[in-house]
């Protein structure tokens, strides 16, 4: 069997006023329109994902969280109402989905390998997340690629951030293993928003947009800073701020979604499209893809991971590089792997 590929990896939020703003069939709430910016930067997306037809779409949001090991869906067809706990006047979403549980269980199996605690989720009355239900919707609409949807375990919060991330890094690499051996051509879509000051009170029109703007200028600064940085494929920088950026921004990559994804495509220090950036009561969200395909690094090898920073790409590209957080002086994650 051919060796899987990540063409690219996607930093996709979920604020489901996006989904709102859209009014599609399948969610409740009536709007008058709303967010356009981010709407349209979703647009991008997806036209760019249509391109590369992959076989799978595997996600992880902060909102289906696990307190022991890291989940994964494991019931083949999955449908019922996805509602927002904060925002039920917004978003109460009819699903319906196919999951890829071969390709689950081999990502939790691979996981487990690597010294992480990983279940199946086989109960099928779950209700899905509305973090998961919303990306899904936002890049693709038409629901006719199966997924993969993993948990977001509690460590970063209940342990600490170093600790978390150590957790999410080998998740991602086991990840990476499993889609390797699968054969299939994947899609990463990290459901986070960057920023995550938030306003506590919602204008009397939800989608009144002369009521948007940023919450917070340190946030909106750090989230400039930062896609600058993604912008430029400076990821061993994105990395080694990380822990400062949560901090400062309250960031909701804390969770654990970037850092897996970026464990699974091996921190490319590639350029990132933006597609767009906006804010969503007042929480700053980015629309980017890391396009492995276009660097020549979709192909996952064998072997061990490929960490020389700063020198060609083994595939002999010589135009992207990879760096492993291990060497990261003062990096969130050094002294983590391995
Ligand atoms: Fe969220």
């Amino acid at each position: 069997m051919a060796q899987g590929e990540i063409l690219s990896g996607f930093l996709a939020p979920h604020p489901p006023h996006l989904v709102y703003g859209e009014n599609p069939e399948q969610n409740e709430p009536r709007s008058q329109g709303g967010w356009e910016p981010l709407r349209w930067a979703y647009e991008r997306a997806r036209a760019s994902l249509a391109e590369l037809r992959p076989d799978v779409l595997l996600i992880h949001t902060p909102h289906w969280i696990t307190q022991v090991g890291h989940h994964f869906l494991g019931v083949r067809q999955m449908s019922g109402k996805s509602v927002d706990p904060i925002f039920p006047n917004l978003f109460r979403y009819q699903f319906s989905l196919e999951v890829d549980v071969d390709l689950a269980q081999a990502c939790a199996e691979e996981g487990r390998k690597l010294g992480l605690v990983t279940k199946m989720m086989r109960n099928p009355n779950f209700r899905v997340d509305y973090g998961t239900i919303t990306t899904l919707h936002m890049i693709r609409p038409e629901w006719d690629i199966p997924i993969v949807c993993i948990s977001a375990n509690n460590s970063p919060y209940y342990l600490n951030t170093k600790e978390g991330m150590g957790e999410m890094d080998l998740l991602g690499k086991g990840t990476r293993e499993a889609i390797r051996k699968s054969g299939k051509r994947a899609v990463l879509l990290a459901s986070n928003t960057l920023s995550h000051w938030h306003f506590h009170e919602e204008p009397a029109i939800p989608e009144d947009m002369s009521q948007e703007h940023p919450q917070n200028y340190e946030g909106y600064k750090w989230d400039m800073r930062m896609i600058e940085l993604m912008r430029k494929g400076k990821t061993r920088e994105v990395f080694k701020l990380l822990p400062q950026f949560i901090d400062e921004a309250f960031a909701e990559v804390k969770s654990g979604a970037f850092t897996w994804m970026f464990a699974a495509m091996q921190y490319p220090e590639i350029a990132a499209e933006l597609y767009g950036y906006g804010t969503v009561i007042g929480t700053g969200n980015a629309v980017m893809e890391w396009p492995l395909h276009k660097a020549g690094l979709s192909r996952l090898d064998a072997g061990p991971a490929y960490e020389g920073a700063g020198q060609p790409a083994p595939n002999g590209s010589g135009h992207a590089t990879r760096y492993g957080p291990r060497d990261g002086a003062g990096g969130t994650l050094h002294g983590l792997v391995d």
